[in-house]
């Protein structure tokens, strides 16, 4: 069976099972957790921290050495206004501790502590894939536009299934995976 549709219909069941619920909130335990649940059917590594170096573009992330004790450190980052939070996003996003998955299941990671500390999330409906990669890539450097492009995409809905599941959909056509709606699987 399609990858895409494994991973959806696993995204779909953490939010219609509740287990999204028991997500350890802004730590990386909670993030391996996200990432085992989406990817656990698929990939050996899910969960498990990479053993390789990765890089994108002309950015490298984290060096394998360092990892560790940066995810360490990132588990420990204040996470109690919207700045600290996307600031502590940054952070993970320069560890990307896994192998593949690392922005969809952190996408995730980032909306529960908007949930838990704001009482909002992101409506991902809202932020254009081109300018959030750009932002995303820009933030390794200076974080001033990614922080003013998720502010202005925040909602109220966080409980909004429908909400989740399209954000899901848009989160993994950033990555390139468009094929199937999340909610018809
Ligand atoms: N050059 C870059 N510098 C910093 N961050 C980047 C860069 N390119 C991509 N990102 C961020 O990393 C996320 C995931 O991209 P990437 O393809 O590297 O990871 P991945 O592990 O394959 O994740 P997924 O499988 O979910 O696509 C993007 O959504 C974006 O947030
Ligand atoms: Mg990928």
């Amino acid at each position: 069976m399609d990858y895409e549709k494994i991973s959806k219909q696993k995204a779909k069941e953490l939010f219609d099972s509740g287990d999204i619920d028991k997500v350890e909130v802004g730590t990386f335990k909670g993030l391996a957790f996200i990432h085992t649940y989406l990817f656990g059917d698929i990939y050996d590594f899910a969960g498990i921290i990479r053993e390789v170096n990765i890089a994108k573009g002309n950015f490298r992330f984290a060096p394998l050495m360092y990892l560790k004790a940066s995810l360490e450190h990132i588990d420990t980052l204040p996470q109690g206004n919207f700045d600290q939070i996307i600031e502590k996003y940054v952070e993970m996003n320069i560890a990307h501790p896994f192998r593949e998955g690392n922005g969809r299941a952190t996408r995730i990671w980032l909306d529960l502590i908007l949930k838990k500390e704001l009482k909002q999330v992101i409506d991902w409906n809202l932020v254009d894939k081109d300018e959030y990669l750009s932002a995303m890539q820009r933030s390794v450097v200076k974080d001033l536009e990614i922080k003013a492009l998720l502010k202005n995409a925040l909602t109220n809905q966080i409980n909004d299934r429908i909400l989740f599941m399209k954000g899901i959909d848009v989160s993994y056509y950033y990555e390139g995976y468009s094929e199937f709606k999340t909610e018809e699987l």
